[in-house]
């Protein structure tokens, strides 16, 4: 029986894996993600605003942060649009939005435009925010998708919705033009081990690099306590052993998301991480 068992999470992982090498390889070779084809003809705000709250748990990783832990400002909590109103009002606001839906599409796209007093990165004196630009890989959202995020920030404490619904067919997020300034600051090629834990929110719950926090094990002395293949494995099938006095509240979608690149590089940059 206890072979068994082993044959059978032997072929689940092998699943897992495979499942993972599908869904990349297109990533992997450098092109768009999957189009999203939404029929607009149809669509209501009410199902706009839907898919804003949908991404903003799911494929935006907004909610990795943003959530009661107190890592980001709890925008779930918060009312956005009255806050934004006191955040472009504030003294030291140097940013270019002029109401709630530019600002929330600043904070998005330029997270350091302006930085929320007491959440910059440690060290930057609040000129750096730990925020990601959501626009750009890996996340890479499209302006339909921010608009979609800004709908449902807006309609959620029952403010008016400014932003248009989409009117023609939806596309995927553009290909960034060649000049280095719209170039995404992350890709699979160019990304450091860095990078690629911020961006992917594995600071949000982890010690690791600069960041303090412990809802997951200490990654910075994981490369002691772990193999390279106990490690690679925590991140593709976090439910497959639960570190001891630990939640099971490691997400299991970075098996979808991350390319072999990137999981790669984490888990080198991971296994020396020994204290
Ligand atoms: C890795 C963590 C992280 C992720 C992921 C993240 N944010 Fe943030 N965000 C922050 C932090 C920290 C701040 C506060 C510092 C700052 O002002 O940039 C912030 C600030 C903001 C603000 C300004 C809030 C205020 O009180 O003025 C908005 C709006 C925002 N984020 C929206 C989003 C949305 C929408 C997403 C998902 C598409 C997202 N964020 C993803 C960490 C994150
Ligand atoms: C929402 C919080 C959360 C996020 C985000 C998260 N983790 Fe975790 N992680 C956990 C928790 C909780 C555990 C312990 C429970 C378990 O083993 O599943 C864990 C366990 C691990 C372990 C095993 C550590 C050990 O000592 O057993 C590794 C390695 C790991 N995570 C890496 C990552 C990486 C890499 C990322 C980003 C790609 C990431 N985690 C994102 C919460 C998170």
């Amino acid at each position: 029986m206890r072979v068994l068992g082993k044959v059978a999470g032997f072929s689940l992982l092998l699943t897992l894996v495979f499942t993972g090498v599908a869904n990349l390889l297109p990533q992997v070779q450098g092109e768009p993600p999957e189009e999203t084809t939404i029929d607009v003809s149809s669509l209501t705000m009410a199902d706009f605003t839907r898919l804003g709250e949908k991404l903003f748990t799911g494929k935006g990783t907004c909610a990795l942060c943003h959530n009661n832990m107190g890592r980001a400002p709890d925008l779930l909590a918060l009312n956005v649009v009255d806050t934004s109103a006191s955040r472009i009002s504030a003294e030291g606001y140097e940013g270019d939005a002029v109401d709630a839906a530019s600002y929330i599409r600043e904070s998005m796209t330029e997270p350091s435009a302006y930085v929320v007093p007491g959440f910059g990165k440690k060290g930057t004196d609040d000129q750096i925010s730990p925020m990601p630009p959501v626009n750009q890989a890996p996340i890479q959202l499209s302006q339909m998708e921010m608009d979609a995020i800004i709908a449902f920030l807006e309609s959620k404490d029952g403010h008016d919705v400014t932003v248009a619904l989409p009117t023609a067919r939806l596309e995927p997020a553009p290909e960034p033009a060649n000049d280095s300034a719209a170039e995404p600051a992350v890709s699979g090629e160019t990304a450091t081990a860095a990078d690629l834990l911020m961006n992917y929110g594995c600071t949000a719950c982890h010690s690791i690099l600069d960041s303090e926090v412990d809802i997951g094990p200490d990654l910075r002395t994981v490369g002691a306590r772990l193999t390279t293949e106990q490690i690679r494995q925590s991140i593709i099938d976090p439910m497959s052993v639960i570190a001891d006095g630990y939640e099971p509240m490691m997400p299991d979608y970075f098996v979808d998301e991350l390319t072999i690149k990137e999981l790669e590089a984490i888990v080198k940059f991971l296994e020396s991480q020994n204290g």
